[in-house]
């Protein structure tokens, strides 16, 4: 017998576990190792004799984040999943697992374990593709953003023209609209065309952003709808190019309103939610703290024969879509060490930036 008989668990079932070639971990309400299988043995190159009652996260040298991810999923009852768990034991090279952990009810709650090792020449591999993906996507950036320049010039010299002739002065409000996102557009092309031109690190707040986005949203979509916000002032100043962060979730805030308008629906609405994450896998390094934007919207739902592209260039639902305006999301966010990705469901459209504060 590997390990105490588990209430609620068959042997049986156990003996299942045994044959799985997935490794496997059961940890108690205290994760404390209450069970390894054969896999987990020699994924993580331990006799299960030796770990079992021991907490588990003790047995790696970075034990702290995933205690506290532990912690976090037990008090929760919710699982996780990470694709690129990096786990260390004293003097081994690091482990890279892709760790899938689900709550379970054995030795009363508990956790299930399942570590899946990524193997190295894969993972080299994929990061090799999407570095090429992402030269690809610069490229072609840097082509339309020379073609955007010129007919810009012309927008924003003619709606100068027009302020000079209107004679209700209250309409100036919009000739400034144009002129004013007309040379944000500007500066951003100008960065575009400078190749690997670094972002400006200024120290910034995220609700700046927010606040930014929420009024161009509401000037560019008067009718139809609101913009909540749901805001957790606590979060720290950090530092960032706001200029960039405003582009980004401007692209993920205009793609929600027109979603929206584009259904025809009449109670739409976007949500700007921001909230304090704790213990992140960003581009492969653990952040004890970062922060996470969520873009809500209530639309129709990302349409299916495109969800899994649409962060790719080009890739457009919309008629007239240019299908940029998530690759570039998504390069900004990367610019700040950060993620973005989408959950999209009919009636619910959930985009999360997830940004490291340190
Ligand atoms: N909140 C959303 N609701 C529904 N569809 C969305 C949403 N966000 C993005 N999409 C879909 O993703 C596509 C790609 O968006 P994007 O890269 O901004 O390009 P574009 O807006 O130019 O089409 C959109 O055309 C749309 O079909
Ligand atoms: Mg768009």
């Amino acid at each position: 017998m590997r390990s105490p008989q588990p209430l609620g668990m068959t042997a049986a079932a156990f003996h299942g576990l045994d044959l799985l070639a997935t490794a496997v971990v059961l940890l108690d309400g205290e994760l404390r190792v209450r069970y390894a299988n054969p896999a987990a043995e020699s994924v993580l190159a331990v006799s299960a004799k030796s770990i079992l009652e021991h907490p588990f996260s003790t047995l790696f040298t970075d034990s702290a984040s995933l205690e506290e991810l532990l912690r976090h999923a037990m008090r929760e009852e919710r699982g996780f999943a990470d694709p690129d768990l990096i786990l260390t034991r004293l003097g081994q090279e690091p482990l890279h697992l892709n760790c899938l952990v689900s709550p379970v009810e054995i030795f009363g709650p508990g956790l299930l374990l399942e570590l899946r090792p990524i193997d190295q020449r894969l993972r080299i591999e994929r990061e090799e593709q999407r570095l090429a993906q992402h030269m690809a996507n610069r490229e072609l950036i840097r082509n339309l953003a020379h073609e955007i320049k010129n007919p810009l010039g012309g927008l924003r010299g003619s709606a100068q023209l027009l302020e000079g002739e209107l004679d209700r002065p209250e309409l100036r409000e919009y000739t400034q609209v144009i002129i004013k996102e007309a040379d944000r557009l500007q500066t951003l092309l100008d960065r575009l065309l400078t190749p690997h031109r670094p972002p400006t690190h200024v120290p910034m707040n995220i609700h700046e952003v927010c606040e930014r986005v929420r009024s161009l949203i509401l000037a560019e979509f008067p009718r139809g709808i609101r913009v909540l916000r749901d805001y957790d002032v606590s979060l720290p100043e950090f530092r960032g190019d706001p200029e960039q962060l405003i582009q980004a979730v401007l692209n993920v805030a205009r793609n929600a309103a027109q979603a929206i308008v584009g259904s025809k629906k009449l109670d739409g609405q976007i949500a700007l939610r921001t909230r304090v994450a704790r213990h992140v896998t960003l581009a492969k390094r653990g952040h004890g703290l970062a922060l996470e934007l969520q873009v809500v919207d209530n639309g129709p739902g990302i349409p299916e024969e495109i969800s899994d592209r649409i962060f790719h260039p080009l890739v457009s639902g919309r008629e007239g879509g240019s299908g940029l305006g998530l690759t570039l999301a998504q390069t900004f966010v990367q610019h700040h060490q950060g993620m973005i990705e989408c959950e999209s469901q009919p009636g619910r459209t959930c985009f999360r930036i997830v940004l490291p504060l340190r």
